[in-house]
């Protein structure tokens, strides 16, 4: 296959990092399509340890392109932090090898005030707990048409006509919630100077990868945050302001959806969350405590601590239903060493019915209790297991259960942070 898809398919953290970065030894390109910075992903390699927010998670492999796609929104100032932090890792990024799509929508300071006001606004049930990046407010001057984009950065008139375009909307916002009014010259001043250091990256990214394909060059499209974060299908208005789900990453670069042959959902062997919203699994007890300890179940972008539960293998048939996924790269499955019992959650009661699905509204789904099967665990160590005959047969017998749930079989199977301590069962990218 020429062309595979990674997408998160819980909440987001699932580990689609590592995996993005192992997989990408056989992508030429890696390109990330949705979200912004408010995405944190972790890569262990040998000694080292990326942390990477905007960056594509092939940055890190030498002789790829890595491509921020149009579907992202970009902090430019945040970015060129990244680079040099991650330049200072000893990883090579230039224009050679990393390229900004010209139509990207930029996430400017206005955006991440206005994101962190409305939250410390916010009455108990409507704070969403966003990571406080701008994200949504930048989403919605994009599809209200008053986005800076990156190509306005390269004529000045054209970049102070749109940012008193974003300032028309966005003063009286301010006012409203009590923020200070926005010094105008000063943001341009800042825009006109950043600008330098983007516009070397900025191409038409859509022309770029069409020729990529034509020559059959592999692409790796690289989603962010989780299919139940999708501002459609996720659990509203508790998500990210993005689509997360697979059908954006032909959308969120500029390629056909034909151009897509493989799915491969991220999924973690047991459920995290950070912020708030239903979780029916949700643990609030030792098994969740242990969970977030072994998992060190702390953000990486906010350091928040994860909400931990069982694995809802109800959520993920739904998710993997959404983004059409073709097989699953199952993680964090040496968290489970050592539990006694493990429950898997197949469905949920509700008001004494039962559904195979997590319901639409928001007080249904907050209604919805797990429906359980429990599974012996196993008391052997999975850490670092690089081989499917390393697995204790509990195990097996957990994962081929995970796969019959979720109508989805495993095509890669991790076992710690570590690149390389990662189980190859069957290659997205083979013929
Ligand atoms: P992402 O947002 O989906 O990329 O995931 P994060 O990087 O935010 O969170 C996943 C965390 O789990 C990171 O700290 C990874 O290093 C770590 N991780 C990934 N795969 C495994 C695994 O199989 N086992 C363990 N123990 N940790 C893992
Ligand atoms: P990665 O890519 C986990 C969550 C936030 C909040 C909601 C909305 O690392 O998996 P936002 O700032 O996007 O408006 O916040 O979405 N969220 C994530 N949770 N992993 C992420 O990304 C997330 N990105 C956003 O915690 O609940
Ligand atoms: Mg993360």
């Amino acid at each position: 296959m020429a062309n595979v898809v990674v997408v998160g398919a819980q909440w987001g953290d699932e580990g689609k990092g590592k995996i993005v970065d192992w997989l990408s030894e056989r992508a030429d390109v890696i390109a990330r399509f949705q979200g912004g910075h408010n995405a944190g992903h972790t890569l262990v390699v040998g000694e080292k340890v990326y942390k990477l927010h905007a960056l594509p998670s092939g940055v890190v492999r030498g002789g790829k392109l890595s491509v921020i796609g149009n579907g992202v929104v970009l902090d430019p100032w945040h970015l060129v932090k990244e680079i040099a932090t991650i330049r200072g890792q000893g990883v090579d990024i230039s224009p050679e090898n990393l390229m900004i799509a010209e139509n990207t929508p930029l996430i400017l300071p206005i955006h991440g005030e206005l994101d962190r006001a409305r939250e410390e606004a916010a009455s108990k049930g409507t704070k969403i707990g966003t990571t406080g990046r701008g994200i949504g407010p930048a989403y919605e001057d994009k599809v209200g048409r008053r986005s800076v984009r990156v190509a306005d950065l390269a004529d000045d008139a054209t970049l102070e006509a749109r940012v008193d375009r974003a300032l028309q909307h966005h003063d009286p916002l301010r006012k409203g919630l009590g923020i200070e009014a926005i010094d105008r010259d000063a943001l341009v001043a800042q825009l006109k100077e950043i600008a330098s250091e983007i516009l070397p990256y900025a191409a038409p990214v859509w022309k770029v990868l069409n020729e990529k394909r034509k020559a059959g060059k592999r692409i790796l499209f690289e989603g962010a945050q989780g299919a139940l974060l999708d501002i459609d299908f996720g659990t509203y208005p508790f998500v990210t302001s993005s689509n997360v789900i697979a059908g954006q990453a032909a959308t969120g670069v500029g390629v056909g959806p034909g151009s897509i042959e493989y799915v491969l959902g991220i999924v973690k062997a047991y459920t995290t969350r950070v912020g708030e919203g239903p979780f029916p699994t949700e643990l609030d007890d030792a098994d969740g405590q242990r969970l977030g300890e072994r998992g060190h179940e702390f953000g990486t972008t906010t350091g928040r601590k994860r909400r931990c539960g069982w694995f809802d293998a109800a959520l993920v048939r739904q998710t993997c239903a959404t983004s059409g996924v073709t097989g699953i790269s199952l993680t964090k499955l040496d968290v489970l060493d050592g539990f006694e019992t493990l429950k898997i959650c197949v469905g949920y009661d509700l008001d004494g019915e039962r559904l195979d699905y997590l319901p639409t509204a928001a007080d249904q789904q907050a209604r919805c209790t797990p429906i359980y099967e429990e599974m012996p665990g196993w008391s052997e160590s999975t850490e670092g297991a690089r081989s499917w005959n390393d697995l204790p047969a509990n195990a097996i017998k957990y994962v081929k259960r995970v796969e019959e749930l979720i109508e989805c079989p495993v095509a890669l199977l991790s076992t710690s942070p570590e690149r390389d301590d990662t189980i190859l069962v069957t290659d997205p990218f083979a013929d």
